[in-house]
């Protein structure tokens, strides 16, 4: 099955446990399935039966497996608390008004040594730190001058041609000239927006929603239109037909490919019709594609602008999540609004910066981008199962938590009566930040819910970090009993 390396220094049962949690994380081995028994590891491992039982002891302690009497040993196979859709019964466009929230939760959430589950940075799970130092000075020592210059103000060719081929893969023929290199995924949102609508126009966004949009929907002067979105398969088609019929709805803005903070995937078929629909309205589609790459349950959706027959969708994404959130590096395939968003670029940022766009480009061409997503995936996945299990174990048992499709995040839905932004206070003064349902909603929803991110390495100070945040759950349910 595999092996352990005993010179390597590390625990053998630490190995075992590594090794079983490897299979859980490529599904090679999935819930309910046996594990084999003590004295088949022990001689298959060359380890001796009392190790394996270690490991075994601790993975059941970590509700990983569970002991079958006479039968031995399984795959956890209990499945969470499901979430449950609260609705938007008052669907109606309302002005946003988190921007100070969000700047208030920002400032705690960077704060050095703090716990950062409120951050959302996936490749931190698995930097590609080393190649991309090594593809970087290969394009300092090869173009020197030129990659201290201006970019062309689209962005670079190499680059967009690039993605170009990347898109082609995914089943979307999109020509390099129609492709807009961004400072990361957030302008080439801004962008978007500001192409297809105006000042007091109403833009529909799933419920909930990544802050960021609604943070930009506010800085715009527009109205938020929520839709209710079911937690697995995305926005609900019938709330948005509603929607379309009852409001003027300038544009809708779904991360539909892997929504934040849901973690769901919407399927080819619901992402035809949820086109299909929009444009029968002439209604501009903005898709943040920024976590599609990440997706780990399943093939990679065509992007919703595969389906586009009126050129009416605009595609937004960016390396963020899965190379270097500081290189700043997005693009923005702006359909029929390219003339529009191209302008717009050039009054508000002129060009992006040229060596990452290089290194990016030298990254994806040689292979290594595609090889940095094969391990981290199956990383992510694996982190997404621990901290699951981890909450299950120390939280209340009402607990709902999302089952994401692939990204970084949890969506955890607590009891009624915990007060999120409370809880973002009383964790982040013990060093651990979330953040807060409130701030995925423009009307204020989610008071009970919280995201939490897994998009760091799995560690004993993360599993320690989710227990002191559980107490204070529990703290705050004891202290306003009913
Ligand atoms: C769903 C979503 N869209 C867009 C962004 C912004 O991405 P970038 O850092 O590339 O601007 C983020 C970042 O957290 C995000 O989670």
């Amino acid at each position: 099955m595999f092996s352990v390396h005993k010179q390597s220094g590390e625990f053998l049962y630490q190995q075992v446990i590594d090794l079983i949690c490897q299979q859980i994380g490529s599904g090679a081995l999935s819930p309910g399935d046996k594990l084999p028994s003590l004295r088949h590891l022990s001689s298959e491992l060359t380890v001796s039966i009392p190790t394996v039982r270690q490991a075994y002891l601790e993975l059941e302690r970590q509700g990983q497996i569970v002991a079958r009497e006479k039968s031995g040993y399984f795959i956890q196979d209990k499945q969470n608390n499901p979430l449950v859709s609260i609705g938007c019964r008052t669907c109606r466009p309302v002005e946003v008004r988190c921007r100070n929230l969000i700047e208030r939760i920002y400032d705690a959430i960077h704060s050095p040594g703090v716990l950062p589950f409120g951050i959302a940075n996936p490749c931190m799970a698995l930097p590609a730190t080393k190649t991309l130092n090594r593809t970087m000075k290969r394009v300092m020592a090869r173009a020197e001058e030129r990659t201290l210059g201006y970019a062309h103000t689209i962005g670079d060719l190499g680059l967009r041609r690039q993605l170009s081929y990347r898109y082609l893969n995914h089943g979307l023929s999109v020509n390099p000239d129609e492709i807009l290199i961004t400072n990361g995924a957030q302008e080439a949102l801004a962008l978007a927006l500001k192409s297809v609508a105006s000042e007091g126009d109403v833009i529909a966004v799933e419920s909930p929603a990544y802050h960021g949009l609604l943070e930009l929907i506010e800085s715009l002067g527009m109205l938020a239109l929520e839709l209710e979105t079911c937690p697995v398969s995305g926005v609900s088609l019938e709330a948005l037909d509603k929607a379309l019929r009852r409001h003027q709805v300038a544009a809708c803005m779904f991360s539909s490919s892997l929504s934040n903070p849901l973690g769901c995937v919407s399927s080819n078929q619901h992402r035809q019709a949820m086109v299909e629909l929009l444009e029968s309205y002439s209604v501009p589609l903005i898709e943040d594609d920024v976590y599609g790459d990440l997706i780990y349950a399943g093939p990679r959706p065509h992007p919703a602008q595969y389906y586009s027959r009126k050129g009416l969708v605009l595609t937004c994404s960016s390396f963020s999540k899965t190379v270097a959130p500081g290189y700043r590096i997005g693009w923005l395939l702006a359909g029929s609004a390219f003339r529009t968003a191209h302008k717009l670029k050039r009054s508000i940022s002129c060009s992006s910066g040229l060596l990452q766009q290089m290194t990016l480009t030298d990254f994806l061409a040689s292979g290594d981008y595609d090889r940095h997503l094969k391990r981290l995936l199956p990383v992510l996945k694996y982190n997404a199962q621990r901290m699951s299990a981890a909450i299950s174990r120390y939280f209340p048992k009402q607990t709902g938590i999302s089952q994401p499709g692939g990204g970084s995040v949890l969506w955890l839905q607590l009891p009624r009566k915990v007060d999120s932004v409370l809880l973002f206070q009383q964790a982040i003064e013990q060093d651990i930040s979330i953040l807060p349902g409130t701030v995925f909603s423009a009307g204020r929803r989610y008071k009970n819910h919280i995201r939490l991110s897994y998009g760091h390495p799995w560690s004993d100070n993360i599993d320690a970090g989710l227990s002191k945040l559980a107490e204070l759950v529990h703290r705050q349910l004891t202290d306003n009993p009913d």
